[in-house]
C-alpha cells in the first residue's frame, strides 16, 4: 500500500473520530447531538453541558477543542516527520476536517471544522492561523457568538494567508480555500440564524 495512501486513509479516520460528542456522553451523559445547535463541537459542548454543570462544560470544550485540533495536527506531523510532499500534507489537512464534518462513525454527519481546521492549519500557514485565532478571540469577547467569531476568524486567516504565504508551498491556495469553503458550508445553518437574529449563544 502506497504511504500516502496509508496517511490519507489515516486523516479521514482519525479526523472522524466525535471528540465532542464522547466526552460529553463519557462525562454529562448527555448527547449533544439531540441537543443545542446538534453539532458535535467545543461550542455545542460547553452550551449544552453548562445547562446542568457549568464549571464541567468549561472542562469538557476546552478538551474537545484541544482533542479535535490535535487529531489533525498530529497526523500532520507525523506526515510531515516522514518527509511527504507539500501536496500530500494538504491533502491529508483536508481529509482530516473532511472527517470532522463528515465523519464515517456518524453516518457522515459530523462538526463544523472549525477546531480542526485550526489543528491543520496551524501546521502549514501559522502566521495566518495565529492571526485568526487572534480575530477570533477578539470577536469571541466582544460579540459572544461563537459562529460568528469562527467565521471572522477564517477570514483573517485567509486574508492573511494571501498577504503572507501566496501558493503555500504547493502553488496554489485551492487547499486552503477548499478547507475553508467546508468549514463555510457547515456554518450555513448558523448564518441563516445569525441573519434572523436567532443565533444560539454558548457563554
Ligand atoms: O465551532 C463551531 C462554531 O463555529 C459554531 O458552533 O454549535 O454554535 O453551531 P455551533
Amino acid at each position: 500500500l502506497n504511504t500516502n495512501l496509508i496517511f490519507y486513509i489515516l486523516a479521514y479516520l482519525i479526523g472522524s473520530i466525535p471528540f465532542g460528542l464522547l466526552l460529553a456522553k463519557t462525562f454529562a451523559g448527555v448527547n449533544i447531538k439531540e441537543h443545542g445547535s446538534k453539532s458535535i463541537g467545543a461550542t455545542n459542548v460547553l452550551r449544552v453541558v453548562k445547562e446542568t454543570n457549568p464549571s464541567l462544560a468549561k472542562k469538557l470544550g476546552l478538551a474537545t477543542v484541544i482533542l479535535d485540533a490535535i487529531k489533525g495536527t498530529i497526523i500532520l506531523l507525523i506526515a510531515q516527520a516522514y518527509g511527504v510532499s507539500e501536496a500530500t500534507l494538504w491533502t491529508i489537512a483536508v481529509l482530516a476536517v473532511i472527517g470532522h464534518c463528515y465523519s464515517i462513525y456518524l453516518g457522515l454527519e459530523g462538526g463544523k471544522g472549525v477546531a480542526t481546521g485550526l489543528g491543520v492549519f496551524l501546521v502549514l500557514i501559522p502566521i495566518p492561523t495565529l492571526i485568526g485565532a487572534i480575530v477570533w478571540g477578539f470577536c469571541a469577547k466582544v460579540l459572544k457568538i461563537s459562529s460568528l467569531s469562527s467565521l471572522l476568524g477564517l477570514l483573517a486567516v485567509i486574508i492573511a494567508a494571501i498577504i503572507f504565504n501566496n501558493g503555500l508551498g504547493v502553488g496554489s491556495n485551492a487547499p486552503m480555500y477548499l478547507i475553508s469553503f467546508i468549514i463555510f458550508y457547515k456554518h450555513i445553518p448558523n448564518i441563516v440564524r445569525l441573519i434572523k437574529k436567532e443565533e444560539l449563544k454558548a457563554v
